[in-house]
């Protein structure tokens, strides 16, 4: 048997620590498939006193994490500490600048930082792997990267934050509104105290952005992700949704197309959209994870599973070392990344599609007229318009309108018609309606 690869594991929180039980429970398994064992060597936490219900004394521990990337009985460094900078950023760095490889499940760094550290990586020859930062345990990466190598995909979405998922089909099923279903997922684990790079679409931004860089072969980038939460969504447009056959959930998709001068363009976009409920993505419920991806020649390819948690995670680590252990690493971003193709931002108002639009009104004549001539003048054409909620004469409204197809420059044309009107008495809430 080979000898074995030696990993040093900085973070020993919800993934690191299991990551360390995976690999204790399926030690022969991992190294049947791995080739030789993996063996940990060293770890790190802020705090070496926190009992982490496992028994840390056969690992050794070092005080110094940036220490790891330095020590020559390490081959690959596991970074699961988090945060896009700070001290996941400097050990990374850390890592392949000395030739070892790099293995992570940080999305907020790779959003970040990947092109850089695919830089390094590439330049000193050190495998570095992320399947876990992107769709928990669900082999997307993997898949995009080799599964699909030989189709020109045209469009990758999904369902890529567990907690948005949760709370939206929560609303759904309860009929709640989304205060209570956050305080529900807070609950159970699926939010964090602090959930705003959940709720506000951040954490499925920072998926998006590195899936579109492997499926389509481009530069990741995240800053050209437009981002909008689901802190808006009430429970008139879930239940509005359902009368109409779709569910909402919050979607990243990316599209990559050809501008007028034949340059390639990128569009990245998270947003609760309507899903119809016969679509793949209309069944997703709870804390899953699924990955829509479309291939020329592979056809519709759904990935599902769990997004986030402990088992899953580390499952996703450990398949990233026993690729590395056996020599298998690859390009991290299915091509080199100096032939990644630097894309410019495409235009959401050349999306073509249907859209749910919900006005919050006041109740008063003329208010409906007002805004169908707002849509008339901007050339959207109204399929559906339904008005609800009137509880006392002289209050608020909610008008929700489905449009016909068309661009969705028109939409947002029509509703910068209505800006300011002393009518709506809240900003209009637009989800587009994802395509079969
Ligand atoms: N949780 C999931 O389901 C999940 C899923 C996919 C990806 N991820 C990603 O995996 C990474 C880890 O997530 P997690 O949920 O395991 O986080 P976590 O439970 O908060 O654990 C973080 C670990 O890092 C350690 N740490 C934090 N700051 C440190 C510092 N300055 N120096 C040394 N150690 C430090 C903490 O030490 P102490 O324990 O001593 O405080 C803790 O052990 C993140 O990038 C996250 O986005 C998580």
């Amino acid at each position: 048997m080979a000898e074995p690869l030696r990993i040093a594991l900085a973070g020993l929180g919800t993934v690191g620590v299991g990551v360390i039980r995976l690999l204790e429970t399926n030690r022969d398994v991992v190294e049947r498939r791995a080739g030789r064992a993996i063996q940990v060597v060293a770890v790190n936490a802020r705090d070496r006193g926190k009992d982490r219900g496992i028994d840390l004394a056969r690992y050794s521990w070092v005080d110094d994490m940036q220490a790891m990337a330095e020590r020559a009985d390490v081959d690959v460094v596991v970074e699961l500490v988090g945060g896009a900078d700070g001290p996941a950023l400097s050990l990374a760095r850390a890592a392949l600048d000395a030739g070892k490889g790099l293995v992570t499940a940080n999305k907020a760094m790779v959003a970040h930082h990947g092109m850089e550290l695919a830089e390094l990586a590439a330049i000193k020859g050190a495998p570095f792997a992320f399947e876990a930062a992107v769709a928990g345990g669900i082999p997307v990466v993997k898949g995009l990267r080799e599964g699909t190598a030989a189709n020109e995909l045209t469009r990758i979405y999904g369902i890529l934050n567990g907690t948005c998922n949760y709370i939206l089909s929560e609303m759904e099923r309860t009929g709640a509104d989304f205060g209570a279903m956050l305080t529900a997922a807070q609950d159970k684990g699926y939010a964090e105290a602090d959930p705003s790079f959940d709720i506000e679409g951040v954490d499925a931004a920072h998926k998006l952005a590195i899936l579109a860089a492997i499926g389509f072969g481009t530069r990741i980038d995240f800053e050209a992700v437009r981002t909008t939460g689901i802190t808006e969504v009430r429970a008139t447009d879930i239940a509005q949704a359902d009368a109409l056959g779709y569910v909402v959930r919050l979607v990243g998709v990316a599209t990559l197309s050809k501008g007028d001068d034949g340059s390639a363009q990128l569009l990245q976009r998270v947003q609760p959209c309507l899903v119809p409920f016969r679509h793949p993505l209309g069944a997703v419920t709870g804390p899953t994870n699924a990955v829509v991806a479309e291939g020329d020649f592979a056809g519709r390819l759904l990935f599902q599973g769990a997004g986030a948690g402990d088992r899953p995670t580390a499952s996703a680590v450990v398949a990233d070392l026993i690729d590395i252990a056996r020599g298998q690493a690859g390009a991290p971003f299915s091509v080199p990344v100096g032939q990644l193709e630097a894309c410019k931002a495409g235009d959401p108002g050349e999306r073509v599609g249907r859209d749910y639009i919900r006005f919050t009104v006041a109740d008063r004549p003329g208010v409906l007229a007002e805004i169908t001539a707002a849509m008339r003048d901007a050339g959207v054409s109204i399929e559906s318009l339904i008005q609800r909620g009137r509880d006392h004469e002289g209050g608020e409204v909610q008008v929700a309108m489905v449009t016909h197809e068309g661009p969705e420059r028109s939409v947002t044309q029509a509703l910068t018609l209505l800006e300011g009107s002393p009518s709506l008495t809240a900003p209009p809430l637009v989800m587009p309606i994802l395509r079969d």
